[in-house]
């Protein structure tokens, strides 16, 4: 990128940004709202998915993001619920995976709870997807049933071992729960060692209505494992950019990252929106008001149409959360709406 002539940097400043001056350059997009799993903290116990009708096909899907591409977008993230769960989903992955090979994206990644990508991480590799963040709070199959509320710790497991096979690199991503995984954070930094996977430790934020119960503040969790291992500050490595802080494990070789929506804001530097799965463009997780695209979709705009729907919403893009312990009082969805 630093090699382009200026002419080509102004061609491809990018056309979205914010009323505070933010570059939106990275959307993130939940294919369904199902998933395979049921954890606690963010599906609780009543759910009920959406029917099918209401959620975007593939081709809408395409045309979403192809239209967020033009604005600028250069990073597409695949979330959930479980992204791998939605019908059919190698060949919508494929058809954003060539906008990766035709040079329209820097890079296609997945969140994914990883049950399913023993399956499918050759298929992933192969359509152009790089990097996997894998949800796992712990490596213990008694808590991992607590917190999900199913079986699959082994899928899960097995999943990341193929997934790095197929030359796919992984973050496990780890929400911290107190009294529930804190204990087990030691192994999982081992573990990520001995997998060649970088960790991130994840504040609970509390979305959906539900209080952030056994939330647990990641700056004591850092100042206990700096006791034990030498970490040293690595935002400089490739692959931040992101909310996550990361540092290198001396002992591992690895990164251990922390993502602090609550003890820290993030906000400022935010670079990112969402689509949920009905084509909802959400401008910031922890706040309400969201902007139906899907309706320009089915409704019969033309690109311009589309392009101009999203260029108006993002100059609203609100300037940051507003998350406290209790509630956030905004955010009316949780994660496996909003998608990761
Ligand atoms: N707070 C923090 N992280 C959450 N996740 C889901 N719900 C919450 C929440 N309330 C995590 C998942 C996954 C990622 C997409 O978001 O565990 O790792
Ligand atoms: Fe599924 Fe992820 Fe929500 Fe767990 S956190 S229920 S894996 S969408």
């Amino acid at each position: 990128m630093d090699q382009l002539s200026p002419l080509a940097q102004i061609a491809r400043r990018p056309a979205l940004t914010d009323g505070f001056g933010r570059a939106i350059t990275y959307l993130r997009v939940s294919l369904t709202d199902r998933c395979n799993l049921r954890c606690f903290y963010c599906m609780g116990k009543e759910v009920k998915f959406l029917p099918k009708a209401e959620v975007l096909s593939h081709e809408e899907m395409d045309r979403l993001c192809a239209a967020f591409i033009r604005l600028g977008v250069r990073k597409l993230r695949l979330t959930g619920g479980e992204p791998l769960v939605r019908h059919g989903v190698m060949s919508l992955i494929e058809r954003l995976g060539a906008r990766v090979a035709a040079g329209e994206l820097d890079e296609l990644t997945l969140t994914t709870n990883g049950t399913l990508l023993a399956k499918y991480a050759p298929a992933l590799a192969a359509a152009g997807v790089r990097r996997v963040n894998v949800s796992l709070d712990t490596l213990d199959a008694a808590t991992f049933s607590q917190i999900t509320q199913r079986p699959g710790l082994a899928d899960v497991l097995g999943g990341i071992d193929a997934a790095r096979s197929a030359g796919l690199a992984v973050r496990i991503n780890a929400v911290a729960l107190a009294g529930i995984n804190d204990a087990g954070f030691d192994s999982l930094i081992r573990w990520c060692g001995e997998h060649g996977c970088d960790l991130a430790l994840i504040e609970r934020m509390p979305l959906g209505g539900m209080p952030a119960a056994h939330y647990l503040s990641l700056d004591a969790v850092r100042r206990e494992l700096a006791q034990r291992w030498t970490l040293t500050p690595a935002d400089g490595d490739a692959g931040s950019g992101g909310p996550c802080r990361y540092w290198k494990v001396l002992e591992t070789g690895r990164r251990v990252g922390f993502i602090t929506p609550l003890s820290h804001g993030f906000c400022s530097d935010c670079n990112r929106v969402r689509v949920t799965c009905t084509g909802a463009l959400v401008m910031c997780m922890a706040q309400p008001g969201d902007i139906d695209l899907r309706a320009a979709l089915r409704g019969g705009a033309t690109d311009e149409g589309l392009e101009a729907a999203i260029i108006a919403a993002i100059k609203d893009k609100p300037v940051g959360h507003q998350f406290n312990l209790g509630e956030a009082p905004g955010a009316s969805q949780r994660m496996w709406q909003l998608g990761g």
